[in-house]
């Protein structure tokens, strides 16, 4: 049965193969083992692929057990940072927790949104303050020693600058956007490196803005194109140590961050209707990618943008229906 089921997913080709043979690859052959009801998805009379790909996220394909993942970036239940915690513990990973102390209640917030990921380490962190970066190192040396993934989820500017004219930012407002958004990236795998002594996984999230103009979105579309650079040269400098550095390239999800750009739920309406996979990204989307990225299922995988975006990046046009 389970060769017959493995032969009709090769013979179906494309993503199914792949999510297949990175699932063998990790738990070995039993894992590629499909319920009775996703076994109809791969009879040639077809089920929806929607239904098969639902099925596949459902269940955890990656496994990072034995890991430690510092996750930056979670401010609500809406936070893809978030989805990605779910995500890495889903598979296993023990969860360490930075959040922003904009006020007395994000502390709160937070460690009850997380409870259920039982974070070992759980921290303050305001990238703008190098004080705070160099705290977190020391938290992470005292209470974990190492650490083997980080993700860098975190982006700012001001509302401003994310409406308007592009030709209008302030040289505050940039300098803001690009300290924040791209410069944090460097700034804490520096300090993080030294603990990274078994190789490592770093993933930042960037967004087409980086590599095409997108309304509105404006210097933070220059912060993503300097982030992934940033990536490139971290990945091609830290590759010798096995740390790996790729970007996930997500596509519009309506956030707290996102909520700060002009038009973002056109975009999203956008989206859905144009897409190839004809619907929005999700933060499980963005999760589940972003954790085969932090496993050794992409060892061979470095300084990548990878779009998690329903396919909205390969269009060159869309008609409006
Ligand atoms: N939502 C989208 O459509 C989308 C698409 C592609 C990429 N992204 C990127 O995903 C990442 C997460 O954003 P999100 O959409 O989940 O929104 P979000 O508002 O949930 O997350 C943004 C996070 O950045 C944190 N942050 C801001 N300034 C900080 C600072 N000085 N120090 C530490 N943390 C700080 C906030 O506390 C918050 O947790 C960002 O890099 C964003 O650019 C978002």
């Amino acid at each position: 049965m389970l060769g017959f089921l493995q032969s009709a997913v090769l013979a179906k080709g494309g993503v199914s193969r792949n999510l297949c043979s990175a699932r063998s690859s990790v738990f070995g052959e039993a894992a590629c083992v499909y319920r009775p009801e996703s076994s109809r998805v791969l009879s040639r009379n077809g089920v929806s692929r929607a239904q098969f790909s639902t099925k596949m996220m459902a269940e955890p394909i990656i496994d990072l057990k034995g890991k430690k993942a510092l996750i930056t970036g979670i401010a609500n239940n809406r936070s893809i940072a978030y989805g990605i915690a779910k995500a890495l513990h889903q598979a296993g990973a023990e969860i360490g927790v930075t959040y922003l102390p904009m006020n007395d209640k994000v502390e709160g917030k937070v460690r009850d949104l997380t409870l259920d990921l039982e974070p070992s380490l759980f921290v303050s962190c305001d990238v703008s303050k190098p004080e705070e970066i160099a705290n977190l190192s020391e938290e992470i040396k005292s209470k974990w020693g190492t650490v083997d993934i980080f993700i860098h989820c975190l982006a700012f500017a001001n509302r401003e600058d994310l409406t308007g004219d592009f030709v209008n930012t302030s040289k505050d407002g940039f300098s803001l956007a690009m300290s924040i958004s791209t410069y944090s990236l460097i700034e804490v795998t520096n300090a993080l490196v030294p603990m990274m002594t078994d190789g490592g996984s770093i993933v930042t999230l960037s967004y087409l803005g980086a590599v095409k103009v997108v309304p509105n979105y404006n210097v933070m579309g220059v912060a993503k194109a300097g982030l992934e650079a940033s990536v490139r040269y971290l990945a091609a400098e830290l590759g010798p140590k096995q740390i790996r550095v790729n970007a996930v390239s997500a596509g519009s999800i309506r956030t707290l961050a996102s909520s700060a750009i002009g038009g973002i739920q056109t975009m999203i309406k956008h989206v859905e209707a144009n897409a190839p996979l004809r619907r929005a990204t999700t933060t499980e989307e963005v999760g589940n990618t972003t954790a085969f990225l932090a496993s050794d299922a992409a060892a061979g995988i470095t300084g990548q943008v990878i779009y998690v975006d329903s396919g909205y990046e390969i269009l060159g046009a869309t008609i409006e229906k």
